[in-house]
C-alpha cells in the first residue's frame, strides 16, 4: 500500500526526515513510534499529500506521491495531530461537509455520516455542537471523519494523545474493528503500549531516521531480550552499583532512580552477583527497545 525509499523532508536547511525507507502492506496496521521531533508528523504529512516531498521515492496505493499529491489526497483518510474540526457546525455536519469535499452527494454524505457516527458511538451527539463534546469524543469525531469517504488507507497522527485511559481504550477498540474490516492504517504514537497493542509492524524513529523495524514482538525479542531488570541501588551505593554493572559488561540504561539492564539473545541478564541493589525483573517492552537503540527514554523528561 505504501513504499518509501530514501525519503527526505527538509525545512530550509533543517532536515526533519533524513532518508527513511519502509513498506506498508495492504490491510496491516503500521506504526511509527518515536519521541517529540522524531519526524513522524513530517513523514505522515508527505504521505497524506499535504506537504511536498523534498527528495526520495514515495508511492501510495500505486500513486507516485512525489508527483501527484492531489491524487493521494483523494484516496486516503487523514486524522491530523490537531483535529481541525469546525466548531460552528454540528457534529453530523462536520462529517457531511467532509463528505462533500470528497464529492459525495447530499444524501450519500448524510447516510455515510450516520453510519460512521454509529460506528464511533457518537450517534446520540450528532446534533450537538463540536464545542460541547469532551476531548475524547472530539478525538473520536476527528477519526470518524477520516472514514466518511471509505478510504482504503487511513493515516492517523497520534490518535490518542491527551485522552484519558477510558477514551484511549475506546479508540483502540474501534481501530481494532477497522483493521478487521480490511482498512490499512498508518499511525504515529509515542505510547509504546499503543504501538504494541495495535501495530502489526512498526518503525522506531528518532531524529529523522529509522532505527529499527519489525513486529513489536520481534523488536522486543531481538533488541531488549525477553526480560528487563530494574536495578535500584541502596542508599549511597549508586556509583558502586553502576561500576559493578559496567564491569559485568551489561547493557545498562541509566534512567535516574533505577538502572535498566537488558538481556541478550532472548535471555535475561544474570545479575546474581550484584550487591548493594534490589533487582527486579519484568517483561521487556518497546520502551526498552528504544532505550537500547538510543540510550534515552521515549518520553520527554
Ligand atoms: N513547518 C516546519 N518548519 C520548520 N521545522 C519544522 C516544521 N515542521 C516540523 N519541523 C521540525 O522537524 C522536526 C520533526 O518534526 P515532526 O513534527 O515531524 O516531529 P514528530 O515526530 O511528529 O514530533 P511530535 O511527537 O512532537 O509530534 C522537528 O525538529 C520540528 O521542529
Ligand atoms: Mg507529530
Amino acid at each position: 500500500m505504501v513504499r518509501a525509499a530514501g525519503l527526505i523532508k527538509k525545512f530550509g536547511a533543517f532536515t526533519a526526515v533524513d532518508g527513511i525507507s519502509f513498506e506498508v502492506r495492504r490491510g496491516e496496521t503500521f506504526g511509527m513510534l518515536g519521541p517529540n521531533g522524531a519526524g513522524k508528523t513530517s513523514t505522515l504529512r508527505m504521505m497524506s499529500g499535504l506537504s511536498p516531498v523534498t527528495a526520495g521515492e514515495l508511492e501510495i496505493d500505486g500513486i507516485d506521491a512525489t508527483a501527484n499529491p492531489r491524487s493521494v489526497r483523494d484516496v486516503i483518510g487523514v486524522v491530523s495531530q490537531h483535529d481541525g474540526l469546525d466548531p460552528d457546525i454540528s457534529v453530523r455536519d462536520n462529517l457531511t461537509v467532509y463528505g462533500f469535499y470528497f464529492g459525495l452527494d447530499r444524501d450519500t454524505a448524510r447516510r455515510r455520516a450516520d453510519e460512521v457516527l454509529d460506528f464511533f458511538a457518537l450517534r446520540a451527539r450528532g446534533d450537538d455542537s463540536v464545542d460541547d463534546l469532551s476531548g475524547g469524543m472530539r478525538r473520536r469525531l476527528s477519526i470518524a471523519r477520516a472514514f466518511v469517504s471509505r478510504p482504503r488507507l487511513v493515516i492517523l497522527d497520534e490518535p490518542t494523545t491527551g485522552l484519558d485511559p477510558a477514551s484511549r481504550n475506546r479508540v483502540w477498540e474501534q481501530l481494532a474493528v477497522l483493521k478487521n474490516s480490511g482498512v490499512t492504517v498508518v499511525m504515529s504514537t509515542h505510547y509504546m503500549e499503543e504501538a504494541a497493542i495495535l501495530c502489526d509492524r512498526l518503525v522506531i524513529m528518532d531524529e529523522g531516521r529509522v532505527l529499527g523495524a519489525g513486529t513489536p514482538d520481534q523488536l522486543i525479542q531481538d533488541l531488549a531480550g525477553a526480560e528487563a531488570a530494574q536495578v535500584r541501588p541502596e542508599e549511597g551505593r549508586r556509583e558502586d552499583v553502576q561500576r559493578q554493572l559496567k564491569d559485568g559488561g551489561h547493557d545498562v540504561s541509566d534512567i535516574g532512580a533505577v538502572f535498566v539492564v537488558h538481556g541478550s539473545d532472548g535471555q535475561r541478564a544474570d545479575l546474581s552477583t550484584i550487591s548493594g541493589a534490589r533487582v527486579t525483573y519484568r517483561a521487556a517492552n518497546l520502551e526498552d527497545v528504544f532505550l537500547t537503540l538510543t540510550g534515552r527514554g521515549l518520553r520527554d523528561e
